[in-house]
């Protein structure tokens, strides 16, 4: 197939399917497929989509800056961003246990978007008709087992996406990415005019950060201190051009404070894992082998500009046993 005629034919597809005065809208995490679903749609409804992005407070460095900014200035997209990163965070206070961080993180999100839709219906005079997801093969698959397949709807984390909605809100769905696999949205998105850099960039989970103050409390603090580190890891691993040879690399907080020495004195401070993988679906994945003078100048960068980290490890685990996030 050419990724062109794949385009026009969902362009088609979604013209004869809406009607001039329907509306729709869409949550944008900031990853590829949802960004890819939106500009398609925006090609054919123009401003009567409408995206809304989440800060749910669990993002990485300058995270909404940058993606707010790909969304307006390269793809003209309308997006609202909603600050809701203290709701997020009062909810998940005291909270350790990764299974009630993602239910919480999930119900949370469906609160905001819920009340997104209900704002814009009150403006509009009328419900939106639709929703927009950037559902691919593998999701559909995934959640719809073959019969006899024992075993495929064990859920081995929850996965939150907007699935859960509210029945009130009865949209109908539009996912125009339905039949395609990640390469080739990758394709379909570099047509659409979207930055190469992003079309390139790292998986990131949906309940965000939380799942990387591993068996930890949610804090302002710990998630600035994940912030800086994962910062440092990846723009290290971008300047020596290793960044597309990856599925993924990030940081987590470890839930131990370990004893230190950071010019003359003694601390008593936090401790980071860093974690990189290949992998070609995320269902299996492989460590990624680094130079050992790389590791070692990650590790004096993070020790020597992130307060609060005297000891850096590195996960040399593959998936199986392990799963590329640790919560
Ligand atoms: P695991 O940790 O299960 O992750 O080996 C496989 C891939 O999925 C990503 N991941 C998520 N993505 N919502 C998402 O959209 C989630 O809740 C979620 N949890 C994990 C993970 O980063 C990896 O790329």
């Amino acid at each position: 197939w050419k990724v062109q005629d794949v385009l026009q034919e969902q362009i088609d597809l979604i013209a004869t399917t809406v009607g001039p005065d329907d509306h729709a809208i869409c949550a944008l995490s900031g990853g590829v497929d949802s960004t890819v679903a939106a500009t398609i749609v925006h090609k054919v409804m123009g401003d009567r989509l409408h995206c809304v992005f989440v800060d749910n407070g669990l993002l990485r460095y300058k995270e909404r800056e940058r993606v707010m900014e790909t969304f307006k200035r390269d793809l003209h997209l309308p997006v609202v961003c909603v600050d809701a990163g203290s709701q997020f965070l009062a909810k998940l206070e005291g909270v350790v246990d990764p299974e009630r961080k993602r239910k919480i993180i999930g119900a949370e999100f469906i609160a905001v978007f819920d009340e997104f839709s209900r704002k814009l219906e009150q403006e509009l005079g009328k419900k939106p008709k639709y929703l927009v997801q950037g559902t691919l093969y593998p999701d559909v698959i995934e959640s719809c087992p073959p019969p006899g397949v024992v075993g495929h709807s064990h859920t081995i984390k929850s996965h939150h996406n907007v699935g859960g909605l509210p029945p009130s809100m009865k949209l109908l769905l539009l996912e125009p990415l339905k039949w395609l696999f990640k390469d080739e949205v990758r394709k379909l998105g570099k047509l659409l005019g979207i930055p190469e850099g992003f079309l390139k960039r790292h998986p990131f989970p949906g309940p965000g950060l939380a799942v990387r103050v591993i068996g930890g409390d949610v804090t302002e603090e710990n998630l600035e201190t994940l912030r800086l580190v994962d910062e440092v890891f990846t723009a290290s691993i971008k300047e020596a051009g290793l960044y597309d040879e990856m599925w993924q690399a990030f940081a987590g907080i470890l839930p131990v404070k370990t004893v230190g020495v950071q010019g003359d004195k003694r601390t008593h401070s936090g401790s980071v894992v860093l974690r990189a993988v290949t992998s070609e679906d995320g269902m299996t994945a492989e460590r990624y082998t680094f130079k050992r003078e790389f590791l070692d100048q990650v590790t004096r960068e993070i020790c020597n500009t992130v307060v609060d980290v005297n000891r850096v490890f590195y996960d040399l685990t593959s998936k199986p046993p392990a799963t590329i996030e640790w919560e």
